[in-house]
Parts: C-alpha cells; structure tokens; sequence
C-alpha cells in the first residue's frame, strides 16, 4: 500500500497518523479518554446526553458471542477501539448537510465518535443487519434513526424511511470477507446515494485497499488510505473513496490494488 509517498501527522496520543490532508479535525478536550465531548451548533441537547452516557462495561461478550455465530458476517473479534473510531468519525463533515450513513453499526463505538465529532442525531443513519445490535443500538442511540436491514438492500430500506441522498457513508461491514457479489450491490448502492462528492469511508485489518480492484474499475471509483491506526486491535488502515468523476483534492490517485 502506497502510504509512504503521503504526508503524515501524528496525533496528540500517537495513535492516529493522519495520511495526507484531512477533511476537518475533531473539537479540542476529549471529555473522556475514548471519545471527545461534543461541541458545535448542530447538537441537540439529547445528543449530549448520549455521548456522554458511558458505554457498557464491555461490549466484548456479546461481540465474542456475535461472532462466534456468524465470523464472516462479524469480521472482528472486538470493537473497534476509541482512536479508530475517532478516525473514522473524522471523515464526516459536520458542515456539509444530508445524512450521514453508518453501514454496520455493531455496538456504536463509531456512532459515539459521529456524535462528539459533531454530526447532529437526525442525520444519523444506522444500518445494521443483527436484531442484537440494533436493540442495543437504539437503547443507547434513542435520537437517532437504526435500520435493521442488510446493506445489500440499502436503497430500498432508506426509501422506505424517505431518504434518497447521503453526504458520507462510514462502514464497519467487513469487507473483505463478503462475497464479491456483496461488495458490488453494497459499493453500487451507496455510490447511487452519495450526493457528488460524498465520500465513502472503509476501514481495513489488511494491506491493500479492501475494495476490490475490479470494483474500483466497474463503479470508477478513486480511493486513498487517509489515516493509519496504530492503537487498535489489530492496527487498522481507513479509506476514503470517491467517485472518478468527482473533483478530488489534489494529490487523489486510484487506490492501490
Ligand atoms: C467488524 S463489525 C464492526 C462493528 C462496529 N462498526 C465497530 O467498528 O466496532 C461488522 C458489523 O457489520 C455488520 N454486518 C455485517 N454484514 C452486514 C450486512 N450485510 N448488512 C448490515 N450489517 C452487516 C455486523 O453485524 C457487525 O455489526
């Protein structure tokens, strides 16, 4: 993966090496160790509310027993730690309108991150396929919107609710162990629901971009890894693309095969 050629920052915990420009930066003060307080005019006060409830003790045991059902499905054995959540949360924009897509969702740890990053509630979009998660989601997360559905069925289940658009679309799908057929009708989706520009943000455990090289061709899309995530079981790569045709920012080069 061509992370060498990028200019690198280093978080202030040294976890997050920020690749290149980022799209914005997160509010000053982390309020807690594993996510920042929320700040900006887009927050409701509910939202406060809930990022700042604590999460459970651990979350491990019923990610564990998740996955021990359906490994495939899960992809991981734990939950994304905080400063990889933070990372990914760092792809959205808060001033830029429309929803904001979180594409398996699991136990929210990147919901939180959304919240204190500053994406107000009602542009919240949780789609997640385990009936689990999704109670568990909507305990934790009441102002925001969870859909229990699976992403292959992404248009169709957002009509339903009358959303037709998205600004960003953050997955946590494992990728790379779905079906090839599965990453094209998820990747196809989303790309039809992301106004122009909108980006779409992966992250990966792997080397190399986790969408497939056949995919980047067939949907012309552009991706560059954006953030390297030492502090994170295991370390973690995110990934942002883009369609061809958008403007990119300059420096934008097809994604590594
Ligand atoms: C690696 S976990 C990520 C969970 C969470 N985002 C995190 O970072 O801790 C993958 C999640 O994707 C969900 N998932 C897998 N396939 C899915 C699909 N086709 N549609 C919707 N959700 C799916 C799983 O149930 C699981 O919650």
């Amino acid at each position: 993966m061509a992370l060498s050629g990028d200019s690198e920052s280093t978080s202030k915990s040294g976890a997050v090496h920020q690749v290149g420009p980022g799209p914005g930066s997160f509010p000053s003060s982390p309020a807690d160790p594993d996510c920042g307080r929320a700040s900006g005019a887009e927050h409701a006060p509910r939202a406060n509310r809930e990022i700042t409830k604590p999460m459970s003790s651990s979350d491990l045991p019923l990610f564990l027993s998740q996955w021990l059902r359906a490994p495939l499905r899960m992809g991981a054995l734990v939950p994304s730690g905080g400063a990889l959540a933070r990372a990914l949360a760092l792809q959205a924009l808060p001033s830029r309108d429309g929803p904001v897509l979180e594409l398996g969702a699991g136990t929210g740890v990147v919901t939180r991150a959304l919240l204190a990053r500053g994406i107000a509630p009602q542009r919240l979009v949780l789609v997640e396929r385990d009936p689990v998660f999704c109670r568990l989601l909507r305990q934790r997360y009441p102002s925001v919107r969870v859909v229990q559905t699976d992403a292959c069925r992404l248009i169709q289940s957002l009509a339903a609710l009358g959303i037709h658009e998205a600004a960003t679309i953050i997955s946590g799908l494992p990728l790379l162990s779905l079906p090839f057929t599965t990453q094209h009708q998820v990747l196809r989706q989303s790309f039809r629901l992301l106004v122009p520009n909108g980006t779409f943000v992966q992250f990966t455990y792997g080397l190399a971009s986790p969408v497939h090289p056949a995919l980047l061709r067939r949907l012309e899309l552009v991706g560059r890894p954006v953030a390297r995530v030492l502090l994170n079981l295991p370390p973690a790569v995110v990934w942002r693309y883009t369609q061809r045709d958008a403007a990119s920012p300059p420096g934008e080069t097809r994604a590594a095969a």
